[in-house]
């Protein structure tokens, strides 16, 4: 069926010794409801998986006055991946736990694949991923006032009188680098199954001469390295939105920074076909953590509403990553058939609840 897919979004790793460890981090809003339609799922998979649960969020804000306790590090630590689902932005319960998951493991390579399949609405011909430094930039929150700011006496142009704000954004050499490599090496990969194998670097480097130029030199020597010879162009962000919505299926592989890259990613999951579609990756040099591109949409917890396609998909992601690339298929298979087969949730035009809907893809799997 078109379960070849995953083999364009992933790069397979090791399979441990042992039975792989998935710990299952439901987060905030509905984030527990698509996180556990997944679990039931991959309960079904007929393979030797150790799923756990560790206490987290509100939980542990009870027991243990912390929704990230140390007892949630170490169990996250000794698993070989993590399902996530969402967590509420700032101030939220669970927002230290997305702090834990991408800065502490620093997971620093956030892969957002958005491929059009049959019975997505969406763009004909889109099969992209963009890859998203995820350590860096403006995400890591280092804000101030302008107050503060103008202490520091820097020589910067214009800073404005009066009250005021501001944030740092950090482009690093290093952090660069080792993104650009696993950009590089995924876009070999997917030369190699079906996809073009090429790199689009996005950012605004004729404004942000420092840090976005920054960003495109070295990613460009980096590529240049890891794989010599490979296709590489550039596209400012405005223009690289822009083509995402007019063209999708022109891009392979796109390169960049950590806002462009969560902006950029939910314009082009529209061309796959939806937010409830479109899982991601996050990976580090030895941790790695699985999660839906949406967030925990207050609008739709606890109404059994929640499409949890997107975190299933993360789920094959995560099985290709830790050495079951046969069963990643088996559960992209299922969803997509189950999709194909005219059966669906609200937020792609269908009838099923959250509950229905995973019914259907465990139907599938027992038959399989
Ligand atoms: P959102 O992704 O939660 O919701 C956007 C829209 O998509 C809403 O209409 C929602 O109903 C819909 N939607 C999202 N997931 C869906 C699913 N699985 N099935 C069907 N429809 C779905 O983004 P929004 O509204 O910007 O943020 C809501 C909260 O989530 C905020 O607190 C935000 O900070 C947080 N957030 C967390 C993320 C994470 O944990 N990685 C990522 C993005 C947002
Ligand atoms: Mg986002």
């Amino acid at each position: 069926m078109n379960n070849a897919v995953i083999r364009r979004w992933m790069i397979p790793g090791p399979r441990p010794a042992r039975p792989v460890r998935i710990a299952l981090v439901g987060g905030d809003g509905i984030g527990p409801e698509v996180v556990g339609a997944t679990a039931t799922c991959l309960a079904e998979l007929r393979i030797e998986l150790e799923l756990l649960r560790p206490a987290h969020g509100r939980e542990t804000v009870k027991t243990l006055g912390d929704p990230c306790p140390a007892t949630f590090k170490e169990a996250v630590r000794g698993a070989d991946a993590v399902l996530f689902g969402a967590a509420d932005g700032a101030g939220g319960v669970c927002a230290p736990i997305l702090w834990f998951l991408r800065r502490e493991l620093d997971t620093y390579a956030n892969i957002r694949p958005s491929t059009h399949l049959p019975a997505f609405r969406g763009r004909d011909g889109t099969d992209l991923v963009i890859v998203r430094e995820l350590s860096e930039g403006l995400y890591p929150a280092r804000e101030g006032t302008l107050d503060e700011l103008r202490a520091q006496r820097l020589a910067l142009p214009a800073i404005p009188e009066g009250p005021g704000a501001f944030a740092v954004r950090i482009i690093s050499e290093a952090a660069t680098r080792r993104v650009a490599k696993r950009a590089a090496e995924l876009a070999l990969h997917r030369g190699q199954h079906g996809g073009r194998g090429e790199i689009c670097i996005v950012t605004k480097a004729n404004v942000l001469k420092r840090t976005d130029g920054l960003f495109l030199e070295v990613s460009r020597a980096a590529i240049h390295e890891a794989a010599p010879g490979i296709t590489m162009r550039h596209l400012h962000v405005d223009e690289a939105a822009r083509q995402l919505v007019l063209c999708p299926e022109k891009f392979d592989v796109v390169l960049t920074s950590n806002l462009f890259g969560d902006i950029l990613s939910d314009v082009a999951c529209e061309a796959a076909g939806g937010i409830g579609l479109a899982p991601s990756a996050s990976l580090g040099r030895s941790s790695a953590y699985f999660e839906p591109c949406h967030g925990s949409a207050p609008d739709l917890v606890g109404k059994d509403f929640a499409n949890p396609t997107a975190t299933l998909l993360s789920a094959a992601m995560l099985l290709a990553h830790v050495g079951h690339p046969d069963a990643a298929e088996r559960l992209v298979d299922a969803v997509l058939g189950v999709l194909e087969s005219g059966n669906s949730t609200r937020d792609l035009g269908g009838s099923l609840g959250t509950t229905d809907f995973t019914r259907r893809i465990v139907e599938r799997l027992r038959a399989g």
